[in-house]
C-alpha cells in the first residue's frame, strides 16, 4: 500500500510530483508529504488527510527543486498524522526517504539506534531506514544504500536523497514495485505507471534487490554487489486518456463504461493472436491431475466464478479455489502434478504472492492472470496471461474483474477441449457466446438511467442480502462485496439454498434482498427463496436473465440479455457494479478512494 514518486530534472519536481501523487492516491490516501532538495536543507511538508491538504498547504508556500520525493500513505505503523506521514529524515537531516512496505525487523532495528542515541520523530517503521541510513553514510550513497539494505526484512520500495549529492536520486526495492521512468526533461521513479504518464511511456521495472541512480541526464543501475548491470527500457501502450476520468464523476463509473472495450481486447488477445493466446495453447492440461486457484478480494470472487466453469467445461477430478491468505498458510496439498492459477489485478497483492513462492516451492506450476506488466506476481510466474484493462484507478475493481472472468473462460473451454470434454462444434459455439459479452453488456447501459433511479431508493436500506444457485451464488460474491466497498452498507451473499439455515432471521421490513436469477434450470429454487423473504416483508430485486417474475411494490426485475449460464456472471456483474455505484453516490461518497481500503495490498 502507499504510493512513491521521485523526480530529477530540468523542471521544478514540486507540481510533477503532486501530479503523480494525485494518480497514486489509490493506494493509500490517509495522509501525503513531499521533500525536495534545497542548499540550505531539504524542504519538506507532510499533511494528515487527503491529497487536497497537502497541495493547500504547498500553495500557500510555494517552492522550487530541481530533484524531489513524494509519498501517499496508508498507514500500518502509526495513525494518519503530519508526523508519521513520509518523507522522513534522519536526526541530521542528512538523508530523505520515502518507504512502501512494511519493516517487519524495524523494532529491532529502532532500539538499537535508540541505544546509539538516535531519536525518533515518528511511530513509522520507515523512520528506521532513514536514520539507519544516517548511521551508515560514508560518503558514497550507493554504499549506505546497500548496507541498509541488508538489514532490513520485510518489503520496500524506497526513494531516497541525500543533502551531500545535489544530483543524484536514488531507489532500491524488495517486493513492492518500482519502476523507474526516463524523459527529456528528468528521470522519475514511481510506484505506478499512471504516476508518470503525462511525461513518459518509457520505464524500466527494478527488480528485487536492484538500486537505480537517476540524475538529469540519465539512469544507472546496480546489483547488491555495486556492479553495473544493463536492464531493458520497455515502451507502456496504456494511453494518458485511460488514466484520467475522461468527463466522468468518477474513475469507478468509467471504468465500468470501458468494459465492452476492455473485453474485446482481452477476449481478441486469447483467442485470436498474440502472447496470450501463444500461452494458453502452450499449457498442455492433461498432466495436471488438480487445479488449484488462489487470490485476494475481488480476484477471489473470479476464480469461485471459474470453478463452476472449470467443473462444468472441464470435468476435472480436483478443483480448489481458496483464498491466497489461507493458501500461504494451510499446508496445501499441491505438487508438480498441481496447476496454481493466481488471479491478481496489480499483481502485488502480498498474500497472492506469498501463495505464488509457496506454490513453486511445493513444485507445481503456476499460471497468472495479471493486469500490470512488469509486476512481480506476472514476472514469476510461470506463465503469465495478461488482462487488457488498462490502468484501473477506483479501488473498488470492475473492469480488471470482467477481463479476470474472460481469461478464465477461454482457459476453461481450452482446458475443456484438451481434456477431450467439449467437442469442436461446442467449443465454437461456446467462443461465439463469449464474443457476445462485450455488446450485451453495451445493451445493459442502456438500462443504467433504471438502475440509478432503482439504486437511489435503495440508501436507507440498513442491510442487502444477495442471492443466489450455482453459478449466480458464485457472482452474488461478488455484488456484496462491491457493495460494502464503496457505499457502507452492510451486505451480505448466501447460497439460496442456505437462506433457512440461518440468514433468514435476518429478514424483516425493509430488507433488500437482491436474487441472481441466470440459472434457468435453477429459477423454481431461487423464486421459492424469494419468495420466502418477500413474506417476510423484504422487498426483492431479480437481475438475470432465467426471471419470468410479476413486478409490484416488493418484486423489481433488471431483465438481462440472454447468454450460456456459465458466461452470464459477466452481464449480472455490469448490474451489481452500476447498482452499488449509485448506491454510493446517491450517498455522496468518496466512490473512488473508500474509507481504510487501498487497491493495491501490499502487506499482509
Ligand atoms: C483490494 C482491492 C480489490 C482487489 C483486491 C485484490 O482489496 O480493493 O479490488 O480485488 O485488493 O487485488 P489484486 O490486485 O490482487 O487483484
Amino acid at each position: 500500500m502507499c504510493g512513491i514518486i521521485g523526480y530529477v530534472g530540468s523542471e521544478n519536481s514540486v507540481p510533477i510530483i503532486v501530479d503523480g501523487l494525485k494518480k497514486l492516491e489509490y493506494r493509500g490516501y490517509d495522509s501525503a508529504g513531499i521533500a525536495v532538495y534545497g542548499d540550505e536543507g531539504f524542504g519538506v511538508i507532510k499533511k494528515k488527510g487527503r491529497l487536497t491538504e497537502l497541495e493547500a498547504v504547498l500553495n500557500k508556500n510555494p517552492f522550487t527543486s530541481h530533484m524531489g520525493i513524494g509519498h501517499t500513505r496508508w498507514a500500518t505503523h502509526g495513525e494518519p498524522s503530519d508526523i508519521n506521514s513520509h518523507p522522513h529524515l534522519g536526526s541530521r537531516n542528512k538523508i530523505a526517504i520515502v518507504h512502501n512496505g512494511i519493516i517487519e525487523n524495524y523494532k529491532e532495528l529502532k532500539e538499537r539506534l535508540e541505544r546509539k542515541g538516535v531519536t525518533f520523530a515518528s511511530q513509522t517503521d520507515s523512520e528506521v531506514i532513514a536514520q539507519l541510513a544516517e548511521l551508515y553514510y560514508n560518503g558514497d550513497i550507493i554504499d549506505t544504500v546497500i548496507k541498509v539494505s541488508a538489514h532490513l526484512e520485510g518489503s520496500y520500495a524506497l526513494g531516497i536523497m541525500c543533502l551531500d549529492d545535489p544530483d543524484n536520486l536514488i531507489a532500491v526495492k524488495k517486493d513492492n514495485p518500482l519502476i523507474v521512468g526516463i524523459s527529456e526533461h528528468g528521470n522519475f521513479i514511481a510506484s505506478d505507471v499512471p504516476a508518470i504518464l503525462s511525461h513518459t511511456n518509457k520505464v524500466y521495472y527494478l527488480s528485487d534487490n536492484e538500486i537505480t541512480v537517476l540524475r538529469k541526464g540519465g539512469v544507472e543501475f546496480f546489483n547488491s554487489d555495486k556492479e553495473p548491470i544493463s536492464k531493458t527500457l520497455e515502451t507502456i501502450n496504456w494511453s494518458l486518456d485511460s488514466a484520467e476520468k475522461g468527463g466522468y464523476q468518477h474513475f469507478m463509473l468509467k471504468e465500468i463504461m470501458e468494459q465492452p472495450k476492455v473485453l474485446r481486447d482481452t477476449l481478441s488477445s486469447a483467442l485470436l493472436s498474440g502472447e496470450n493466446k501463444n500461452i494458453i495453447d502452450s499449457i498442455d492440461i492433461s498432466k495436471f491431475n488438480k487445479i488449484a486457484i488462489t487470490a485476494c478480494g475481488s480476484a477471489y470472487n473470479a476464480g469461485v466464478v471459474s470453478k463452476y466453469v472449470f467443473e462444468r467445461l472441464c470435468r476435472f477430478s480436483s478443483i480448489e479455489v481458496e483464498l491466497a491468505s489461507e493458501f500461504r498458510y494451510k499446508d496445501a496439498v499441491i505438487d508438480e502434478n498441481t496447476l496454481v492459477i493466481l488471479i491478481s489485478q496489480s499483481g502485488e497483492t502480498a498474500d497472492t504472492i506469498a501463495a505464488l513462492r509457496e506454490s513453486k516451492a511445493r513444485g507445481s506450476v503456476t499460471l497468472a492472470i495479471v493486469n500490470v506488466v512488469g509486476s512481480t506476481i506476472a514476472k514469476e510466474a510461470d506463465y503469465t496471461i495478461f488482462t487488457a484493462a488498462g490502468p484501473e484507478i477506483a479501488v473498488a475493481t470492475t473492469k480488471a474483474f470482467s477481463t479476470q472472468l474472460a481469461l478464465l473462460y477461454v482457459l476453461a473451454v481450452k482446458f475443456g477441449c484438451k481434456l477431450g470434454k467439449i467437442p469442436p462444434d461446442m467449443e465454437s459455439s461456446l467462443i461465439a457466446e463469449l464474443n457476445t459479452i462485450p455488446e450485451k453488456i453495451s445493451a445493459i447501459f442502456e438500462h443504467v438511467d433504471y438502475i440509478q433511479k432503482y439504486a437511489s431508493a435503495c440508501i436507507s436500506y440498513k442491510n442487502i442480502f444477495f442471492i443466489g444457485r450455482n453459478i449466480d451464488y458464485a457472482i452474488a460474491l461478488e455484488g456484496s462485496l462491491k457493495l460494502k466497498e464503496i457505499s457502507y452498507t452492510h451486505s451480505e451473499a448466501y447460497a439460496g439454498g442456505e437462506l433457512k439455515h440461518g440468514p433468514i432471521s435476518l429478514v424483516e421490513e425493509n430488507t433488500l434482498v437482491v436474487t441472481l436469477s441466470s440459472c434457468g434450470r435453477l429459477f423454481s429454487k431461487i423464486f421459492s427463496n424469494a419468495e420466502q423473504v418477500i413474506s417476510r416483508g423484504a422487498k426483492v430485486l431479480f437481475v438475470g436473465n432465467a426471471c419470468e417474475v410479476e413486478t409490484s411494490d416488493k418484486v423489481s426485475l433488471i431483465k438481462l440479455p440472454g447468454i450460456h449460464e456459465l458466461f452470464s456472471p459477466s452481464l449480472s456483474v455490469v448490474v451489481l457494479q452500476l447498482f452499488s455505484y449509485y448506491v454510493a453516490a446517491n450517498k455522496g461518497l468518496d466512490i473512488d478512494k473508500p474509507r481504510n481500503l487501498a487497491k493495491s495490498v501490499t502487506v499482509e
